[in-house]
């Protein structure tokens, strides 16, 4: 049975992709930052029909709770077959180039981004055991660096300066990383869940859960001739994903 750990997966698209991936017969490891809704989520997953899951406190801002949670799946396996870094936040908003204190982009990127790069350094040696390992980093089209400097996008004037920094560094992360493992049977991809309806906007998206989960759970299960170093929104290119960085 295959494992996958996700971040953040108590609540809104983690949920969702960790509810499709046990359907989909994967041992699921749900991240919650407070061990009490991962507790709740696992309960709601139990009473539904699905065994393969367990809840662990990972908190991706505070390295001694990443590796406690390295310990703890550590205990029930050896082999991690897909790290999905879904934890993330918006900082609030709006977001001024000029206005948002520094203090706001430290925040956002201690979550966003430092936090992808602690959980993904921490998991690397149970990932590396697995034959197929899968990186899935939940970013978002809203923050592509190609699209935000284009007046003719649609989306040229929702500017949100602390988001999209720290996703479009975390983006930069991704290609680093999935150059590092080339050479490799690693995958590595950056996913827009899309405009999903959750806690994060104030339910103001306009697409599901489902959908987004979907979108998710997709490059998590991806075969060995899938692609790898790219950055995949379903909403922006509805034929192939594949979305300008
Ligand atoms: N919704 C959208 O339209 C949209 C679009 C593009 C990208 N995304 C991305 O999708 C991902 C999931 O968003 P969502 O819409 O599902 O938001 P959500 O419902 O607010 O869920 C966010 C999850 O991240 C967790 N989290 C936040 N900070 C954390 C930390 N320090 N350590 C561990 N977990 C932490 C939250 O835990 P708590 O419950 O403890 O707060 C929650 O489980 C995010 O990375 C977001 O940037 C969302």
């Amino acid at each position: 049975m295959k494992t996958v750990l996700i971040t953040g997966a108590n609540k809104g698209i983690g949920f969702e992709t960790a509810k499709q991936l046990l359907e989909n017969g994967y041992f699921v490891f749900i991240g919650s930052r407070n061990i009490d809704n991962g507790e709740s989520a696992v309960k709601q997953f139990k009473k539904a029909g699905f065994v393969n899951t367990m809840a662990v406190e990972l908190d991706v801002t505070d390295a001694v709770s990443v590796e406690k949670a390295r310990s703890k799946i550590g205990t029930k396996t050896d082999v991690l077959d897909v790290l999905i870094n879904n934890a993330g936040i918006n900082g609030g908003m709006p977001q001024s180039a000029l206005g948002a204190p520094v203090e706001a982009f430290h925040n956002v990127m201690d979550t966003n981004l430092y936090g992808v790069i602690r959980v993904t350094q921490t998991f690397m040696g149970l990932l590396e055991k697995s034959k197929e390992p899968r990186i899935v980093n939940v970013s978002s089209s809203g923050c592509s660096l190609t699209l935000h400097s284009d007046p003719n996008w649609i989306y040229y004037s929702h500017k949100a300066a602390v988001y999209t920094a720290s996703k479009a560094a975390m983006n930069m992360y991704t290609i680093n990383l999935a150059y590092e493992l080339r050479d490799t049977p690693f995958k590595v991809n950056a996913v827009c869940p899309g405009f999903v309806a959750t806690d994060f906007n104030d339910y103001r998206g306009t697409g599901t859960v489902e959908e987004g989960g979907k979108r998710i759970a997709k490059y998590a299960m991806i075969a060995q001739d899938g692609p790898t170093g790219k950055f995949f929104s379903e909403e922006y290119n509805q034929e192939t994903g594949e979305t300008p960085w």
